[in-house]
């Protein structure tokens, strides 16, 4: 069949046939929101280069995260920033690092909402790498390592989730060993299995001061020109025991996304990164483009391309629009 039998048009003519007819939905279900902890109290600090986000210390994340979940939003991705930084990140597996502290207060008060946390060195660094350097290089395994006592940290502060963002080899199966040792099997992993070497991360590096001192990450994030490695790095998450896997930033990766939602049973997160989010940001404000209108189509294509949870700094704005 075809024109003029068919006429696609017939399903698009009035609002209640689009809502009948409509694919995808974007739940408030499906957020994540990251929140950013610092050291101190009474502390609540806006970032400069990511609009409406802020930095709390733990006492002040709780009413952030009351909020949250007040909205409905099922979960929060928290990122700290340490007193000290050194050479070995050593504040990142401190009991008492403002990401363990925050945990614990949160989950003192909301122990329903869902606590992921970011494990990566960068934040905790004086080098800024996502790993120790040996030689001028990164050292992976003991890398590794020092991530699994960072993720055993997190998920003795009451973590309900961990989520490695270095993008070592192998530190999904040393994290999985070491929770389990621990008797912390019920402590999910989420793996940002296909993290890219991307520019749309300057936002977020300059509120925790994470870029690279020298040089860049290209020797342990992807390349954005590869699509096969993304599946290759997914698979070794499967296999080493990740619960669930994440394609990050998530725009220019829609592809990667929806190949690997095809390809594994797993859910898969999306992130929408700092620049992604400042861009649609600063052309709402510009006057240029309807910021509500851009956040809501663009949340909606990242579920169309696969993705079962978004990360998403729109969180709370989203969630806002998504209650009425
Ligand atoms: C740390 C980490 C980064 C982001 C999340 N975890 C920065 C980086 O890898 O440089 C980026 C988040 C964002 O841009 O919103 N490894
Ligand atoms: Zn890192």
């Amino acid at each position: 069949m075809a024109f003029p039998a068919d006429r696609p048009r017939r399903l698009r003519a009035t609002q209640t046939m689009r809502r009948l007819v409509r694919q995808t939905q974007v739940s408030i279900d499906d957020l994540m929101y990251p929140l950013f902890t610092c050291p101190g109290t009474k502390v609540k600090k806006p970032i400069g280069s990511m609009t409406g986000c802020f930095h709390f210390s733990p006492d002040m994340i709780v009413e952030e995260a009351k909020e949250v979940a007040a909205l409905g939003i099922p979960a929060v991705l928290l990122f700290g920033i340490p007193e000290k930084k050194d050479s070995q990140g050593s504040q990142a597996y401190n009991s008492d690092s403002p990401v363990c502290e925050s945990i614990r207060q949160i989950k003192k008060v909301l122990p329903d909402l869902i606590v992921a946390t970011d494990v990566c060195l960068c934040a905790y660094t004086d080098h800024g790498h996502c790993g120790v350097i040996k030689n001028g290089k990164v050292d992976n395994d003991p890398t590794c390592e020092l991530l699994a006592k960072m993720a055993l940290a997190h998920a003795k502060a009451g973590a309900d989730i961990v989520a490695p963002s270095d993008m070592m080899d192998g530190r999904v199966a040393v994290i999985r060993k070491m929770l389990d040792d621990n008797k912390f099997a019920d402590t999910a992993i989420m793996a940002y299995s296909a993290k890219y070497a991307s520019a749309y991360y300057g936002p977020f590096r300059d509120a925790l001061c994470s870029a690279p001192a020298e040089g860049n990450r290209k020797s342990y994030q992807m390349n954005p020109a590869n699509s096969d490695e993304a599946m290759r790095e997914m698979q070794l998450d499967v296999a080493e025991g990740a619960d669930i896997l994440m394609v990050k930033p998530a725009l220019a990766y829609m592809d990667i996304i929806y190949r690997g939602k095809q390809r594994f049973d797993l859910p898969m997160a999306a992130y929408n990164v700092s620049g992604e989010y400042m861009m649609l940001k600063a052309a709402a404000e510009a006057g240029l483009i309807d910021g509500p209108a851009t956040m809501m189509e663009t949340l909606t294509s990242l579920k169309r391309a696969g993705a079962d949870i978004l990360i998403t700094y729109f969180a709370k704005e989203a969630a806002k629009l998504l209650k009425k």
